[in-house]
């Protein structure tokens, strides 16, 4: 089966890595080839020549070749939609990147074309399979750290917005559309009570004119909080993940592939009669003394793996054989809400109570 790439930027070439990995060297029976890319930048075009990859001359030939059967698309945001409603009317299947669109107005326009047109369509929602998330997820079902009652999910670099279109409110830049359509996903992944309230706060440490990073909090009716923190100016990272439990904490230090670190403290002796206090600071407090370890057991986390072929296999079977695509529109719709939820609280300065 034939696809071609619109936009061979840097997640364009990731995904014809990820066609060849993913998909053609697995065991999976159809393999998908690579018809050709487009993309506007003579550079980007000598790039993907150099790989062998035909350059197509426009979008229109693309369009008008009835062999190719999906298109993928990784431009800049704010032009998924176009392309999206100009591929669902040439009968093409569809796989956008993150986020789908700017709003979820948009993202509606995208499913009904694909549905009128018949063809499937899923926002390329990848980092629902990556190591770390799984981890946590894990952690939180079981229970490892008792009830849990408080998710911090934080991403830190300090390499500021990369990029060029990132920085452009109108082409659909900033931290929150970025990567906080990832980290919302993963959130309402696993949670599964509804939302009651959002409150967010958008930084602009750069001076640009989209958000360089953000600190959502998300407060669950069941009484669990989650805060997401993105931050593109911060030289000495927090752990990506803390997990606050009634009878423990887990924190993920890391997410590297195939190399996620941390470590679990359960609690064994709620009360220890031989706590002592100590000096901290020009006080001295026993409240927040350091555990004796006979109080507590430490363990490393049990590590899940995701399935990274997952997405592409879901993508291909929803083409060959019908079946549901794994990224659901509610999913991607309700993801869309609380981040519009998060913009809005950040523009009145407020908690939004709202049941999501
Ligand atoms: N899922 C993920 O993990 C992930 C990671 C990175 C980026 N992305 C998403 O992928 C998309 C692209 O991001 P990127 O980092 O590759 O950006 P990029 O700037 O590296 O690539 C975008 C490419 O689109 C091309 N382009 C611009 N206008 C075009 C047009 N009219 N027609 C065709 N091509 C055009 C540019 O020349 C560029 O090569 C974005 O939606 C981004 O959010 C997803």
């Amino acid at each position: 089966m034939k696809i071609a790439i619109i936009g061979y930027g840097g997640m364009g070439n990731n995904h014809k890595k990820y066609i060849i990995q993913r998909l053609n060297d697995s065991d999976y029976p159809e393999k998908l080839e690579i018809a050709g890319v487009y993309d506007i930048d003579p550079a980007r075009k000598a790039f993907a020549a150099e790989l062998g990859l035909k350059n197509f001359d426009s979008a229109d030939e693309i369009w008008k070749d009835d062999s190719i059967k999906i298109v993928l698309i990784a431009t800049p945001n704010d032009l998924h939609l176009p392309y999206v409603l100009k591929a669902a009317e040439c009968g093409k299947n569809i796989i956008v990147e993150k986020p789908a669109a700017l709003s979820s107005e948009e993202t509606e326009k995208m499913y009904e074309a694909a549905a009128k047109a018949g063809v499937v369509f899923s926002p390329h929602q990848n980092r629902r399979w990556d190591d770390d998330y799984l981890t946590v997820r894990n952690i939180y079902e079981k229970q490892t750290v008792g009830k849990v009652y408080r998710i911090e999910s934080r991403v830190m670099g300090s390499n500021g917005i990369p990029g060029a279109w990132r920085r452009v409110e109108r082409q659909g830049g900033g931290m929150m559309l970025d990567w906080g359509v990832h980290l919302i996903d993963q959130m309402l992944q696993f949670v599964h009570s509804p939302v009651k309230s959002v409150y967010c706060d958008y930084s602009y440490i750069a001076g640009e004119e989209v958000d360089d990073g953000f600190d959502l909090e998300v407060k669950f009716e069941d009484g669990l909080i989650y805060r997401i923190v993105v931050d593109t100016n911060t030289f000495i990272e927090l752990p990506r993940w803390q997990v606050y439990g009634m009878d423990g904490t887990a924190t993920i230090t890391n997410w590297r592939r195939d190399n996620v670190e941390g470590k679990v403290v359960r609690c064994i002796q709620r009360v220890d009669d031989k706590l002592e206090g100590v000096n901290a600071g020009n006080g001295f407090t026993k409240t927040m003394a350091a555990r004796r370890s006979e109080t507590v057991e430490e363990f490393p986390p049990e590590i899940v793996r995701g399935d990274k072929n997952a997405f592409y296999r879901n993508f291909m079977d929803a083409v060959i054989k019908g079946v549901p695509t794994i990224v659901r529109k509610e999913e991607v719709l309700r993801v869309f809400k609380i981040m519009e939820l998060a913009k809005k609280s950040a523009r009145e300065n407020r908690v939004i109570t709202e049941k999501v």
